[in-house]
Order: C-alpha cells, then sequence, then structure tokens
C-alpha cells in the first residue's frame, strides 16, 4: 500500500478533463487514461430492477407498524446490498436540479478560475481537480470534482454567483433526511434511536459535498470514471443528471443503477462497517463513463466530527472486528492514497470475516 500522502499539490495547470474531452481533434484517449478492467469485471446489468427501494414517508411515519416495518426494509437493505433508492424522501426536485446545475455551473468556469479552488491538502474544505489523486494516480480517471466541506462549517466556492445560496439550502436539507435515517439505523441495529446522532457527535458531523463531471469519452470501453471503492462515512446520497454510470457490486457481481427518477442513491460508507462491527458492510461501487453525454453526480458524505474514534458499538462487539481510529486519520488515509476498493479498512479490521 502507498503510504499516506495527505499534502496534495495538484501538478501545475493540471488539465480538466473537460477540456480534453471538449478538444476537437480528440477520437482517442490519452494512453493516461487506458484503464484494463478484467473483462469479467466488465459486464453490469439489472434486468430485475432488483436493487431495495427504502420509503421515507414511511420510516418517518406516525403510524408505528408501518414505521417499524420500514426499518426491517432498511436493515435488510443495509444488509444485503449496503445501497437503496430512497424514495418520497420530501427534498423538492427544483432544489436537487437546481444544485446540479450550479455544480455544472462551477464546471464551466475557465480553468483559471477553478485553479483558485484547487486546495493543497486532503482536508482542504474546498478543492477541485481531476482525476481522484492526479499526483499519486498512475492512470488517470475520467473526471473532474469539486469536494466541499459542508458542515460543520460551510464552505463554499465564491463563483459562480448563486451557487452558494443553493448548496447551502441543498446540503442542509439532506442533512434532515440523513438525520431520519440514522435512526432508523439506529433502531435497526437494535439501539436507541438518537444512539448514532449521540455517540457520534452528529452535530458537528462532517458533511462533505463530491461533485463529479464525467464528460463524454471517445473510448468509454478503455476509460474509468471512478475506480472500484467504497465511501469513508456513514452514509453517501447521491443524486445524478438522468445520465446513467453509477454500479454497486452485489454477491460479486456488478449492477447498473437505473435510479426512480427523483429518487435519491444512499449507499453505506466503511464507518458504518465499522460502527455496527461489520454488520452493515460498505458497498463496493463505481462510475462508468459514456460516449454520448455529460454525466453530472453529487455524492454527499455524512460521517462524525473530525475528532470522534469511531469504534464498534460494544452492544455489538462480540467479538469485536475493528479497531477504533479517528475520523480525521480515517480520511487522510483515505483520501491521501490511491482509492484501491476497501484497502483503507484493513487498516482497523483485527480479524477476516
Ligand atoms: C463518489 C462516487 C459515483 C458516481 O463520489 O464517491 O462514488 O456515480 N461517485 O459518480
Ligand atoms: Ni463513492
Amino acid at each position: 500500500m502507498a503510504t499516506a500522502t495527505p499534502n496534495l499539490p495538484q501538478p501545475p495547470n493540471f488539465t480538466c478533463v473537460k477540456s480534453l474531452s471538449e478538444s476537437s481533434a480528440l477520437t482517442s484517449i490519452p494512453s493516461t487514461y487506458t484503464f484494463t478492467t478484467d473483462p469479467n469485471q466488465l459486464l453490469a446489468f439489472d434486468p430485475q430492477h432488483s436493487i431495495p427501494i427504502i420509503d421515507f414517508s414511511l420510516l418517518t411515519s406516525g403510524d408505528a407498524d408501518q414505521r417499524s416495518r420500514a426499518i426491517q426494509d432498511l436493515d435488510q437493505a443495509c444488509l444485503e446490498w449496503g445501497f437503496f433508492m430512497l424514495i418520497n424522501h420530501g427534498v423538492p426536485e427544483s432544489l436537487m436540479t437546481g444544485m446540479i446545475e450550479a455544480c455544472r455551473g462551477f464546471f464551466d468556469l475557465r480553468e483559471e478560475e477553478k485553479r483558485e479552488f484547487q486546495g493543497t491538502h486532503v482536508l482542504s474544505p474546498i478543492r477541485c481537480g481531476t482525476s481522484f489523486n492526479a499526483t499519486v494516480d498512475q492512470i488517470l480517471f475520467w473526471r473532474d470534482f469539486l469536494k466541499l466541506f459542508v458542515h460543520p462549517q460551510f464552505h463554499s466556492p465564491s463563483k459562480p454567483a448563486g451557487f452558494s445560496e443553493v448548496c447551502l439550502e441543498y446540503t442542509q436539507r439532506i442533512r434532515k433526511v440523513v438525520g431520519e435515517l440514522l435512526k432508523g439505523i439506529s433502531k435497526s441495529l437494535g439501539l436507541e434511536e438518537w444512539y448514532i446522532d449521540k455517540a457520534m457527535n452528529m452535530d458537528s458531523g462532517l458533511q462533505i459535498l463530491t461533485a463529479n463531471l464525467y464528460p463524454p469519452c471517445p473510448q468509454p470501453e478503455y476509460a474509468m470514471g471512478m475506480p472500484p471503492h467504497s465511501d469513508h462515512s456513514f452514509l453517501t446520497m447521491l443524486i445524478q443528471n438522468g445520465i446513467g454510470g453509477l454500479q454497486v457490486q452485489h454477491k460479486g457481481q456488478w449492477f447498473d443503477v437505473n435510479p426512480i427518477p427523483n429518487s435519491i442513491l444512499v449507499n453505506t460508507g466503511d464507518h458504518l462497517e465499522v460502527l455496527s462491527n461489520g454488520k452493515y458492510k460498505s458497498v463496493l461501487h463505481r462510475a462508468v463513463v459514456n460516449n454520448k453525454t455529460t454525466r453530472i453526480s453529487l455524492a454527499l458524505s455524512h460521517g462524525p466530527s473530525l475528532d470522534t474514534v469511531v469504534e464498534p458499538v460494544p452492544e455489538l462487539s462480540h467479538p469485536l472486528t475493528y479497531v477504533g481510529m479517528a475520523y480525521r486519520e480515517y480520511l487522510e488515509l483515505q483520501q491521501g492514497n490511491k482509492l484501491d476498493g476497501k484497502t483503507s479498512l484493513d487498516r482497523v479490521r483485527i480479524r477476516t470475516m
């Protein structure tokens, strides 16, 4: 494993894939982007539409029976997939599309303007770039990104106009939804509903917005938008501009995610795996690219406060499978290295399961 390199100077004058993709001469991808995927791992489909669906209105229902059934569904979704589509969540569609368009506006800024927000460290509260860690990635990913720490302090680029207002509204709204999901998950783990909220200091929990831009790629089968990885937080909430590309792994097979319109995609992250002592595993996922349309996705991750040491809940710790690590340290580890499956979790795992 590469050593941790939390300081991340981008190569000077890094080139966005957006600019590369827009250069008219581009008919094949530069070799620095050529990714070879095991052919057995290339296929993904979901003919049965088998990805679980969770109805948020039932999870927050005043009817105790309805609520407890929704919590059982949530338990199953986290146990079997670590991934689900959340419907009836109450977040206005106009706010979701407004946020996606605001991010498009950011990516449309000139390269020099974006470079102002490059950031110097994996914990820089505003950071944009290309690939994942352009300084350590041997093969570059077909992706540009903007990452913002939006809670407990709200950070936002000063451009484009109107960005920060919609970003604040969107991220606050999603935080409320996540609060309810974590109550449901606390219950499905057999704990009191405020358990995660209190034990993990969610009032000062770190919420990170990652906006991903995947421009059209002339040879999508040889490029990768984002390689297989798990997310570091408890829960990630993802929306996209109607263009597919996200795939999740389930029982060793890749599944295409074709979300129900207006749903929010939710996945469990490494820290839910640690907290639940391995009951809810973080899910491996990746983003593939296409040769027709620009895809934008917004992933909003929700973790504890940076100084919280996450360890398995005592009631679930027999036998204990993970050691505790401060969230800050874990973030530096995961974000400062090559993005590689679930290797960061190996650093806190005690025994193989
Ligand atoms: C992420 C992520 C997938 C996508 O940002 O962590 O997994 O569909 N994104 O863009
Ligand atoms: Ni992810």
